[in-house]
């Protein structure tokens, strides 16, 4: 966690001239500075960065912000990351608050690990690339798929010849570990091989010469040998440029016909989008960005004119990969093969954008001929025609209707049930708004249902509805806390639940307890969980479960993604921890219960919860103390720690000043 007083003056003292500077070209104007915006296309510049308000603004898209917000959303950055990059760009330390030395040291350790990585990838990327422009095998091959030069540079593309220690040339040493953690080297022990059979490893027996038998004493040496050997190499890079994996396509044939570097601490495949890097201006000057399923789809329609696209790496599009989007762009176009995996990996999108799909964004569905990738597409019938299946490219709304009919048969009551039973959870995964409004109307026509009768049925609240709710879900006769009926809600605000979720008919459980009512607090209040102090967040995380893995899990997401709204926590948090099912029974309880909040400010709620929580944990100790028996000074001296603490705990709190 970094301290908030570090962050607020470190965006003071930052330059905004000089890090926007960095990738805008600015002209002195009057007080400001003057450029083309970076964030829409232009040929008179109207973004304006101003030095006396440290911000920037553009006049002709709106973009607006201060220089870590600028890196945000230049760069994709989360907002961790961008004051990181921020402080680092300023050479400034960053201090990591109330860490413990360990902790500091795992963090430095880290950190210095992925540099070292990421100094061996650019090494290797820069060779493979020299070696490219002496293969005509390769070039040839990249010709024959009607690349030229100039985009095979833009992408940085390279050929790693046959051989089985080429890199042993380019590395000083060919043993060193971090090339197998890279995922450069392949390190096969000898036990390996009966497994994987003589065609898995360096043809030769025994130790060679630059596998270093010596670091498996009393054995045959491990073999190391490269992983890419023959491939047209593409390297991967992150948002800022840097290489963190590579893919390789083998010459017609061979199998597989890509491979992939391995999951390392750089490289996560359901996190990274293959050219992202070399999209970004173009995804901003279009307007929109294409998301297709192939490195060659990504620079062969780069080559013809589109410049906006990226590709899943191999993997299904997860949630993770429709943030980074969206940081980018609003308007997101999916293209798919027209066939049957293209129709399922459509399906994994549409659920991996539901909770993103808010009123402002709009995501679309491509689907090409069965025989036809984007590749092979664009060159059989050129980028007008293309730039056609782009923009007849269907809506969300309309791909979701199409996706739920899907073997129901609408002329009977039971296949209009099952298709609303297939379309429920697919529509309250959608954050409250008018898209989900619509799509319940429409549905429920399909359906054959009144809207209401449907929204009843599925406990969705009608869109911006606030106010009191139905006294159908307020508290029944006798709820412990007095409120019988819409007639006593006066007063207490009841608010909408949030997206995703069914309300109960029954009122929210009696007895919420503390750790419940934090988790929802803290649920709708992402930023007040920033602002604690990273003791408090650990005190949290060891809770027993689910509540510890519940704070712990939202711990890393804030962290890297900054504050985050409800709804994309809900949909996020089930994928960070072990076990999800818990994890969703659990933020199925905590969005019922923010109903109770009431009309306190958030901040001091959240602090006498946490107060309340402090002075349960000493309550217990001082009863296990107690019943423990121990007569030792130590629990003598604990005892009356616990009790000074407790008094402390109960002391009335003087009134925040408003
Ligand atoms: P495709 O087989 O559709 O490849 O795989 P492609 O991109 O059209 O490639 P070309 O045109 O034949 O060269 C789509 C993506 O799936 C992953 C790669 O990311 C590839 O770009 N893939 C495919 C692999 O990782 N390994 C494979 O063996 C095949
Ligand atoms: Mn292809």
């Amino acid at each position: 966690m970094i301290p908030q007083p570090f962050i607020h003056d470190l965006i003071a003292r930052a330059d905004i001239v000089e890090v926007v500077g960095r990738s805008v070209q600015l002209k002195k104007a009057g007080i400001n500075y003057k450029g083309l915006c970076p964030f829409h296309g232009e040929k008179t510049p109207s973004f304006i960065v101003s030095p006396s308000r440290q911000t920037y603004h553009c006049f002709g898209c709106g973009a607006h912000g201060n220089a870590v917000g600028f890196l945000m959303e230049h760069t994709g950055l989360g907002f961790i990351e961008a004051v990181r990059e921020l402080a680092q760009s300023m050479g400034v330390a960053v201090p990591e608050d109330e860490q413990s030395p360990q902790e500091r040291e795992r963090a430095a350790q880290a950190r210095e690990q992925q540099a070292t990585l990421g100094e061996l990838l650019a090494k290797a990327a820069a060779h493979w690339r020299r070696q490219l422009k002496d293969s005509t095998k390769a070039i040839d091959y990249l010709k024959g798929r009607g690349l030229t030069g100039e985009i095979a540079a833009r992408f940085g593309l390279g050929y790693a010849p046959p051989g089985w220690h080429g890199l042993a040339s380019v590395f000083g040493r060919y043993d060193d570990p971090q090339l197998v953690e890279a995922g450069l080297v392949i390190e096969k022990q000898p036990d390996d091989e009966a497994a994987s059979g003589p065609s898995a490893g360096p043809p030769q027996a025994g130790p060679h010469p630059l596998g270093g038998s010596a670091d498996v004493p009393g054995g045959r040496g491990a073999r190391r040998y490269d992983r890419f050997r023959d491939r047209v190499m593409f390297p991967i890079r992150n948002p800022k440029g840097a290489v963190i994996g590579f893919g390789g396509r083998v010459f017609d044939g061979g199998e597989p016909k890509y491979l992939n570097s391995p999951e390392t601490p750089l490289f996560v495949k359901g996190r990274e989008l293959y050219g992202l890097f070399e999209a970004r201006s173009a995804i901003r000057e279009r307007g929109y960005v294409l998301v297709t399923e192939g490195y060659m789809d990504v620079v062969a329609l780069a080559q013809l004119g589109f410049a906006n696209a990226v590709a899943t790496l191999g993997t299904a599009c997860t949630a993770e990969h429709v943030q980074k989007l969206v940081r980018f762009t609003d308007q997101v176009v999916f293209s798919f093969d027209g066939d049957a995996a293209g129709r399922r990996a459509a399906g994994r999108a549409m659920e991996a954008v539901l909770p993103h799909a808010t009123d402002t964004r709009s995501f679309r569905f491509l689907f090409l001929p069965a025989e036809h990738d984007p590749d092979s597409y664009i060159r059989a019938h050129g980028p007008a025609a293309f730039d056609g299946c782009v923009t007849a490219a269907l809506p969300l709304s309309s791909q979701l209707i199409e996706a739920v009919q899907e073997g129901c048969d609408l002329t009977s009551p039971e296949g209009r049930a099952k298709m609303l039973a297939a379309a429920k959870p697919l529509v309250l995964q959608l954050p409250d708004g008018l898209l989900r409004e619509q799509l319940l109307q429409q549905l429920a026509q399909l359906g054959g249902l009144e809207t209401d009768v449907l929204r009843r049925h599925w406990a969705v609240a009608s869109a911006g509805a606030s106010g009191p709710r139905p006294s159908r879900s307020t508290p029944e006769a006798g709820d412990p806390r007095g409120h019988a009926g819409s007639g006593t809600t006066t007063g207490r605000r009841w608010q909408r639940p949030a997206a995703g979720f069914d309300t109960p008919r029954r009122a929210p459980p009696r007895t919420a307890t503390l750790l419940d009512r934090t988790a929802a607090l803290l649920l709708q209040h992402a930023e007040l969980f920033l602002h604690m102090p990273a003791t408090q967040h650990e005190a949290l995380a060891q809770h027993p479960a689910p509540y510890g893995d519940f704070f712990a899990a939202l711990e890393r997401l804030l962290h890297d993604q900054g504050p985050l709204p409800c709804a994309t926590l809900l949909a996020d948090l089930p994928a960070q921890v072990h076990d999800d099912a818990a994890m969703r029974l659990l933020l199925e309880r905590l969005v019922h219960l923010h109903e109770i909040d009431s009309e306190a400010d958030p901040a001091i709620e959240l602090a006498t919860l946490l107060d309340r929580l402090q002075l349960q944990a000493v309550e217990d100790e001082i009863k296990l103390l107690i019943e423990s028996g121990d007569l030792s000074d130590t629990a003598a001296q604990r005892r009356n720690e616990l009790f000074g603490l407790r008094a402390q705990l109960k002391a009335p709190k003087p009134e925040p000043a408003r």
